[in-house]
């Protein structure tokens, strides 16, 4: 199995799609070799090109303070896209680059072995489960995917940009704690804090 280097390298110099060709610089992504959770986005946009790192523009600003909310730095957690290189203009990824990058995505998830992935916004989600219609239906729920546990999370970008989902995502990320608790292996991680609000209990996890 290649290292996480490795494949960085393989990511940096890869050529498989379009993408490579207006990239400034490709975006492996970034965070703890070893996490327990990994959050994977849609795509770099422009900030992230830029400067070779995931989520540094303001969703990147955003998601760094929803990860304080469920008590995780960056340092914590390992994060990354569905596509590697910028859509020109943030458009959405076309299939063929999804499909493209599909190779790195998994081989990083072989590498990392998380216990839990956070999909940010529905190209994401999509990796993992198929036909959602709405995140409405899905976010903040944990489902079981291949030993492991994906919640569901409305983009940070769109959070941003539509005022009432701030809120949802706030308390979505307030729950995470208690989902990576239930993945964990015995000990391995402290007990949750109490419930943070009464949505506490509504949290479930489901098959699709
Ligand atoms: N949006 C994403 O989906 N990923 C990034 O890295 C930045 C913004």
């Amino acid at each position: 199995m290649p290292s996480l280097d490795e494949l960085r390298a393989q990511i940096t110099q890869c050529r498989l799609c379009d993408l490579s060709k207006a990239r400034t610089q490709a975006v492996p992504g970034e965070g703890n070799p070893r996490a327990q959770v990994m959050l994977i986005g849609e795509g770099p946009g422009f900030y992230e090109d830029q400067r070779g790192r995931p989520f540094v523009g303001p969703a990147g600003h955003f998601l760094d303070e929803l990860l304080g909310l469920a008590g995780f730095s960056r340092g914590d957690v390992f994060i990354t896209n569905v596509v590697k290189c910028r859509p020109p203009g943030n458009r959405d990824p076309e299939p063929e680059e999804l499909a493209a990058c599909d190779g790195h995505l998994r081989a990083q998830i072989e590498v990392i072995q998380p216990n839990v992935i956070v999909t940010l916004g529905r190209f994401s989600l999509a990796k993992f489960v198929p036909g959602v219609r709405s995140m409405k239906e899905v976010h903040g729920r944990a489902i079981p995917y291949q030993g492991r546990l994906v919640v569901a999370m409305y983009h940070p970008a769109a959070a941003l940009h539509q005022g009432g989902l701030r809120r949802v995502i706030e308390e979505d990320f307030r729950m995470l704690p208690m989902i990576v608790a239930r993945k964990a292996p015995a000990g391995a991680v402290a007990e949750p804090a109490p419930a943070a609000s009464p949505a506490a209990e509504q949290i479930s996890l489901f098959a699709l």
